[in-house]
């Protein structure tokens, strides 16, 4: 646990072009901007006496350092890799190597999507996953978070 904090801290990371949430592709992704999410992780977190760090990078290398250091400083991680969940084997080693609990999430259902969404190497490192409920699925990971850290 976090040293300088009573609460547990929770590490979200977002992976490529989640940057650009409420821009992009609205009508898969929707209207909320990645900033806009990180207010209501933030705000969900208080409820659940989560400490919350929303970060994203859209470098395959800057996500895995942050993997590590999420693994160093945070008590539990959720982590949307977008496209990396169907390319990176560096991401997925990365995580393999995490001992705090790791909780996938995407907004969409990939599996229900393109042929080359089916590939999901981070499936088999991570503890569970939250699928295709948009924004609100970082709500439902966050209390899945407060559970396995027993909150
Ligand atoms: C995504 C799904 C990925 O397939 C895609 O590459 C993304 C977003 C999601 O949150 O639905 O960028 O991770």
């Amino acid at each position: 646990m976090n040293a300088a904090s009573a609460k547990k801290q929770v590490m979200i990371l977002g992976g490529p072009n989640l940057g650009r949430l409420g821009l992009r592709e609205p009508g898969i992704y929707g209207l909320t901007t990645w900033q806009e999410l990180g207010d209501l992780c933030r705000s969900w977190g208080q409820d659940l006496d989560l400490e919350i760090d929303f970060v994203q990078e859209d470098g395959e290398g800057s996500l895995v350092r942050l993997v590590h250091q999420a693994s160093d400083q945070a008590d539990g991680i959720i982590i949307n890799a977008a496209a990396y969940t169907h390319t990176s084997v560096a991401l997925r080693d990365a995580v393999a190597a995490v001992e705090v609990p790791v909780i996938e999430i995407h907004l969409t259902n990939p599996t229900a999507r393109e042929e080359f969404r089916q590939t999901n190497l981070l499936a088999g490192v991570v503890d569970s996953g939250v699928f295709g409920f948009g924004v609100h699925g970082y709500r439902l990971a966050l209390e899945g978070m407060a559970q396995l850290l027993s909150v």
